[in-house]
């Protein structure tokens, strides 16, 4: 299970100590929100920021590009020292020319959903992927609240996957705290982005503990739930 804090929850004027709050967190990622104010309402910052925080930590940068035209981004924050590129599925007829471009590159391929768009949009590109993002909350901010209703789209992202034995991850970005992430962890949700959620705590080190904590033990219920419902419709058929 991985926790990957948002640095947009962070402030802006401290990002550095920011970053390196977010460091000795010992969370797993940092998640980068990028926005164009064009693909989302908003804008948050470009390559050149990310290149200032590259060295303070090695923890994974998981870079959510909500940009229209990605593809000139792309080589910008691969030297800024992204190791993550998730594009939005929304962008249609660019996705497999990104994909393949961020793969040329050597480095992990992301791929994520808006609330409105079908999970089905993506169904063509899992082969091709390291992680899928569900978006839980219309992106463009922090602190919105969580849609229950992108439940669903977890366990179909997870069935999809055991079906043809891949092993990408499913991220879930948007309202993220104590309560929503093991419900996503239930469904099957192992990436688990988180903004306001975690940064408004003190105890960073704390709240990434107990958020991963939390999450582990979602999925274990569920996983030894598995074989029990397993064998109670076995049960009830052959009985
Ligand atoms: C939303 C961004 C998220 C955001 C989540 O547009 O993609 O990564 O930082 O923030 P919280 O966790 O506050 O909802
Ligand atoms: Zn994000």
């Amino acid at each position: 299970m991985i926790i990957a804090p948002s640095l947009l929850a962070a402030d802006y004027g401290r990002l550095m100590s920011e970053t390196l709050r977010i460091k000795r967190s010992r969370a797993e990622w940092v998640h980068l929100d990028i926005m164009d104010g064009h693909f989302v309402p908003n804008i948050s910052f470009g390559p050149g920021f990310a290149k200032r925080l590259r060295p303070l930590t090695t923890q994974l940068f998981d870079v959510h590009l909500m940009c229209s035209k990605p593809t000139v981004l792309l080589e910008p924050f691969v030297k800024a020292g992204a190791d993550r590129l998730t594009v939005h599925v929304e962008l249609e007829d660019q996705i497999s020319g990104l994909l393949w471009k961020i793969r040329s590159m050597d480095k992990k391929v992301g791929l994520a959903v808006n609330p409105p768009t079908p999970i089905a949009a993506a169904k063509p590109f899992l082969d091709q992927i390291d992680l899928l993002l569900i978006m839980t909350v219309n992106p463009g901010f922090g602190g919105q609240s969580f849609m229950e209703e992108m439940i669903p789209k977890i366990q179909q992202a997870r069935e999809w996957r055991a079906e043809s034995s891949l092993s990408y991850h499913i991220e879930v970005d948007g309202g993220i705290d104590f309560d929503t992430a093991p419900e996503c962890a239930r469904a099957g949700a192992d990436a688990f982005v988180s903004g306001t959620g975690l940064l408004k705590h003190r105890n960073l080190p704390r709240a990434v503990s107990k958020m991963r904590r939390l999450v582990n033990d979602a999925a274990r219920v569920t996983d030894s739930d598995r074989p029990t419902r397993g064998r109670k419709l076995a049960a009830r058929k052959a009985g």
